[in-house]
């Protein structure tokens, strides 16, 4: 929530220009609410590193070497389709590069923006990590083949059509936050029954996926209260098809499709992470007082059902299919 002085300088800086402040202008005037906010989620989160998971010392204890050396065989019975899917996990992660450029680009420097995104990069930093070393400790994937795919993805650059508009970036990141937190979930519960540590390891970065969304959810219900025309019609540029950070990695439609059919992510939980956006930013119970708004408030509200409609489409065109994969040693992933 903003507080009313806060409400009252934009409305006064509005009604002074006869125009609508920038968008900088706006997100400059909410700096106050995102300080209290990361006050918030620092005095609430519980700061966790990939060694609390995955050890690496001359002084581990014994029990921590067996469990280690015991590892890759534990990870043996993990399918093939959950090891797509903690890849693709993973490729998402390692591109955080390319996330916090785009924050610092859209956010601008020096303010509490910028304080956030260094915040937001190293908690996750970790995740990267951690999964990394997972992998490379249990041996469950061909490093060489993986790490060439990672290289691709940071090489290529990751360029959303944003057109310059910070708002399609806070809506990006709350769908994108609920949207990882909702694949490691999955893909965790999936892994456990072969390998419990895994399902731990995915359990915290969710939680931390989680505690993000809530920033940039409350980052976004700021903007909604000062701002809820231009800020819904930025919402519906990045909802009804989000372009998912991975898109440029090699193989991804492959791994996507993979993930689907493996019932751990696909575009009936997008339809669901779209829904509880919408919920939680409370559009339904927006009173925009220009045509322009209420014309975003109802083509937002229409997005699930045309999602919906989407899902039907792609499920009823779904045919047996194989598919296969250098990092895990191009075995063949079958569905009928
Ligand atoms: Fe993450
Ligand atoms: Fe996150």
């Amino acid at each position: 929530m903003i507080s009313p002085q806060e409400a009252h300088v934009i409305t006064t800086t509005t009604a002074q220009k006869t125009s609508l402040p920038s968008k900088a202008e706006v997100l400059a005037s909410l700096e106050p609410l995102v300080e209290r906010n990361m006050a918030r989620h620092i005095e609430e989160r519980k700061l966790w590193m990939p060694s609390d998971f995955m050890p690496a010392s001359e002084q581990m204890t014994a029990e921590e070497e067996r469990d280690l050396r015991e590892l890759p065989d534990r990870v043996r019975g993990i399918p093939d389709a959950v090891r797509v899917s903690l890849a693709l996990n993973l490729l998402t992660e390692e591109g955080l590069p390319h996330f916090h450029r785009l924050i610092a680009v859209y956010m601008g420097n020096e303010n509490a923006w910028s304080r956030w995104n260094f915040l937001w990069t190293a908690e996750e930093d970790r995740h990267g990590c951690v999964l990394h070393d997972y992998v490379r400790d249990t041996r469950l994937f061909d490093m060489k083949a993986f790490e060439r795919l990672q290289y691709q993805y940071l090489e290529a650059g990751f360029d959303p059509d944003w057109h310059d508009d910070p708002y399609q970036l806070l809506a990006y990141t709350s769908l994108q936050e609920r949207a990882t937190q909702a694949a490691h979930a999955n893909t965790g519960k999936l892994a456990s029954k072969h390998e419990p540590m895994i399902q731990r390891i995915l359990g915290h970065i969710a939680a931390d996926e989680s505690r993000h969304f809530r920033f940039y959810r409350d980052a976004f219900i700021g903007l909604l209260e000062v701002d809820p025309t231009r800020a819904m019609e930025s919402a519906l540029k990045v909802m009804p098809r989000l372009a998912m950070p991975g898109h440029t990695i090699g193989g991804y439609i492959e791994m996507a499709e993979v993930v689907r059919r493996a019932g751990i992510y696909g575009p009936r939980d997008y339809r669901r992470v779209v829904a509880e956006c919408l919920e939680s930013w409370g559009i339904a119970d927006l009173r925009p007082e220009d045509a322009a708004g209420r014309e975003a408030q109802d083509k937002l509200m229409a997005v699930p059902a045309r999602l919906d409609k989407l899902s039907d489409i792609l499920e009823r065109r779904t045919k047996s299919k194989s598919f296969s994969f250098d990092f895990i040693y191009r075995r063949g992933i079958s569905f009928e």
